[in-house]
């Protein structure tokens, strides 16, 4: 549940990106293990947090962050403590000066905001630098830990598209001849800013084939993702073309796409003598599975290195309610995910209207799109449907510092 913001302040608001700090928020929250409560933070002016300061400290003029705990005595409220969330308190911050501490320390308005932020959830969860040199000592250090590994974390990274392009193929072989080529498409689709390229060469070659793959070894500069079926003549080809990385995947013959996550919970043994097979040949291996936290468990049970979550079910929903619960699967499947240490892509069927509820979840990390964009392309050019996926994703994922 990500923290609950409301911004008031008259500085313009486009100047500040609130679902940047909301990530970074949300992840400072599962980092001090209270993702189950609730807080407020609230940007003001200076005129406001002056008030504050002097109505609730009884000091004078304006300062950068105040916070606001919930007391105990809230908290043993019946009516409060019988609500779902609990309740941390409020943080509220003056944006006026965290502007001109941000020129001081020659540092953006978003980094300043997100130290204050830190600062106040500190002060939430009983931390206090004016208690003891001691007691300052401690949170200025749990501080600067804190924001130290966020510089690092997920959070702070924007989600990436990689993108699928079985479907060049596809129309390619439909004619039997070598146009249009999936080698140059997945050239067009890195200059438009891909992250990543994703083929699925199927045991009967019905779009990629032999050539494209090893052509595509040769040309990817980004990352090449290589989906397969766990099978012997597959894996062998994976072996020694030595993608990025491999998906693993179910795979049907008469399937028209890729249907369903893998059972990885009911084939453990097999599915983790493939991932030791590629991780000796250092082929990090994801495993494609259906938003559940049995499978997650699975997957992290016999080592994969990441997950893709199937967002077909999310895609294909007919309506709000059934659409919403599917989100919420996904949301939480890659959170549980993510906890265990596993990195979460997630992928099909995901469109220009469907992508970015996906791509703001700051626990996954790549997407993986293919048809929709290829056919936007038809129309439009492969650049223009790359980049205007881009954009979406971006958006979504909201990173300026
Ligand atoms: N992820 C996986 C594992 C897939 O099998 C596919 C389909 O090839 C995709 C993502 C992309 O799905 P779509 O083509 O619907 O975007």
């Amino acid at each position: 549940m990500p923290p609950h913001f409301t911004i008031n302040c008259d500085i313009p608001l486009l100047r500040i990106n609130t679902k940047l700090l909301q990530r970074r928020a949300a992840w400072l929250m599962r980092q001090c293990k209270v993702a189950d409560h609730d807080v407020s933070i609230l940007l003001v002016d200076d005129e406001e947090i002056s008030w504050l300061n002097s109505h609730y400290r009884e000091k004078l003029g304006p300062t950068n962050v105040l916070s606001f705990p919930l007391t105990s005595e809230n908290q043993n409220d019946t009516f409060l403590s019988s609500l779902p969330l609990k309740e941390l308190g409020d943080i509220i911050i003056s944006v006026e000066t965290a502007l001109s501490e941000a020129s001081q320390f020659n540092i953006s308005l978003h980094d300043r905001l997100t130290w204050l932020i830190t600062h106040g959830m500190l002060h939430l969860l009983g931390y206090d630098h004016e208690r003891s040199e001691k007691e300052a000592l401690a949170m200025w250090d749990l501080e600067n830990k804190l924001i130290n590994q966020l510089h690092n974390s997920r959070s702070n990274q924007m989600t990436h598209l990689a993108i699928n392009v079985d479907h060049v193929a596809t129309v390619r072989n439909a004619r039997g001849v070598t146009e249009p080529d999936p080698v140059a498409a997945a050239a067009i689709c890195e200059l438009a800013g891909a992250a990543g390229i994703v083929v699925h060469l199927r045991e009967d070659r019905r779009h990629i084939n032999d050539r494209d793959v090893r052509l595509l070894r040769e040309t990817i500069k980004t990352r090449m993702n290589l989906e397969m079926g766990a099978n012997k003549e597959i894996i062998e080809i994976a072996l020694n073309l030595k993608p990025d990385m491999v998906t693993l995947v179910p795979e049907k013959r008469q399937e028209l796409t890729t249907e369903g996550g893998l059972n990885v919970a009911g084939q453990k043994k097999k599915l983790a003598k493939t991932i030791d097979k590629m991780e000796k040949a250092g082929i990090p291996v994801s495993l494609f599975i259906d938003p559940e936290a049995k499978q997650v468990k699975a997957a992290h049970a016999i080592g994969a290195t990441y997950v893709e979550l199937h967002t077909g079910r999310y895609c294909d929903a007919t309506n709000d309610d059934e659409r919403e619960k599917e989100y919420q699967f996904i949301a939480s499947a890659a959170e549980e995910a993510y906890q265990m240490g596993l990195r979460v892509n997630a992928g099909h069927g995901l469109d220009y209207q469907s992508t970015s509820r996906i791509a703001a979840l700051d626990t996954i990390e790549e997407l993986s799109i293919g048809h929709a964009i290829i056919a936007r392309a038809v129309f439009v050019g492969l650049d223009q449907a790359v980049r205007e996926m881009k954009r979406i994703v971006r958006d979504a994922s909201m990173m300026f510092g």
